[in-house]
């Protein structure tokens, strides 16, 4: 795969250094074409977070009925310590997926003295807002932000300290579990001999517990959900009408995970610059899936993906699961 070039941002300041990977607007286009023109509509989630989409997302992780923000955070709060021991000394923590990073300084309050702290994530000026927060409230700490798709090939910048990867937020249920796999076993390829990952993986519950964390009161995650339309026409000069569509959420137990659609409430023809896409009623178009493990499942795929798997930490609910994982040292370079 040939890799992204890094852009010159310009913007390197004190400890805060930038590196931009963004892929071009013009994917987004390509994507939203190309889910449109199939039989069962898709439009792939990572385009959900553009700057509004990042700030509803942070919303939703405010919201009551969305337990795991509040879950994963009593993790973290009440088992930081524990997480630093074993992350050890001169680790570089590596961030996938940063948004605002909140949960992540939890970690870094914890870690005696991390080596460096390189956020990932693909919405630019949120990224950079954030990891100037961090740089400032952290003088001491080399901050190297990275705008880029995680889940991509690009040359990750090469800093002090072993990698340590943290992926919070149940992102991995996200992808289904052969993609998580795949994504796994590409990450503990660049994390290399020395290194480790923590993941934060959603439990299987009460499917009404789920239910209503992906349908909260406000609204808010069905205007997330919708805001992938409001992309649509701002970028791209379509002319979704946003009152023809409805967030559907919906767990089913069967398969694991949260089948997250936009439902069109009539037939209707919607224009893309110079195509039409048409749209029956009640058709759907697919926005998201988010699975949900048992923690020996998880376990299982994490060393199906060549990792060693340490420990997990719970909360006292048991609503969500923290996992240690380590590049086991004795198949490193055995791809
Ligand atoms: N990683 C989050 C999750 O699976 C993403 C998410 C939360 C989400 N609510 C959403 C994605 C609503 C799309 C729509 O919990």
């Amino acid at each position: 795969l040939p890799t992204t070039p890094e852009l010159t941002t310009g913007r390197d300041a004190g400890n805060l250094r930038f590196h931009d990977f963004a892929p071009p607007m013009e994917s987004f286009r390509a994507a939203v074409l190309e889910g449109l023109s199939r039989a069962e509509k898709a439009i792939p989630c990572r385009f959900l977070y553009d700057a509004r989409g990042s700030r509803l997302f942070d919303l939703i992780c405010e919201q009551p009925e969305y337990y795991p923000t509040l879950a994963e955070t009593r993790i973290l709060e009440r088992h930081g310590d524990d997480i630093a021991a074993w992350i050890g000394p001169d680790a570089q923590l590596i961030e996938l997926g940063s948004g605002s990073s909140v949960k992540v300084e939890l970690l870094l309050d914890a870690m005696a003295a991390p080596a460096g702290y390189m956020p990932i994530d693909i919405s630019r000026e949120h990224l950079w807002t954030a990891a100037a927060r961090i740089a400032a409230r952290r003088p001491g700490l080399a901050v190297h932000a990275v705008c880029a798709d995680y889940a991509q090939a690009f040359d990750l910048p090469r800093i002090p300290g072993r990698r340590v990867a943290f992926f919070p937020g149940s992102t991995i249920g996200n992808f289904d579990p052969t993609e998580a796999r795949n994504f796994l076993a590409l990450w503990r390829e660049r994390l290399g001999a020395g290194g480790a990952m923590i993941v934060g993986v959603d439990l299987k519950k009460d499917p009404a517990l789920i239910n209503r964390a992906y349908n909260d009161a406000a609204g808010v995650t069905a205007a997330f959900s919708l805001n992938l339309l409001a992309r649509a026409n701002r970028e791209l000069g379509a002319e979704f009408r946003l009152d023809g569509f409805a967030h559907h959420a919906h767990y089913d137990p069967a398969e694991g995970r949260v089948e997250i659609h936009l439902v069109s409430r009539r037939a209707q023809s919607v224009t893309i610059g110079d195509r039409i896409v048409r749209f029956a009623a009640g058709e759907r178009l697919h926005i998201e899936n988010s699975y949900k493990y048992d923690a020996e499942a998880f376990a299982a795929l994490a060393e199906e993906a060549g990792f060693a798997w340490r420990t997990v930490w719970f909360d006292p609910d048991r609503l969500f699961s923290v996992h240690f994982l380590s590049v086991a040292s004795d198949r490193v370079g055995t791809h």
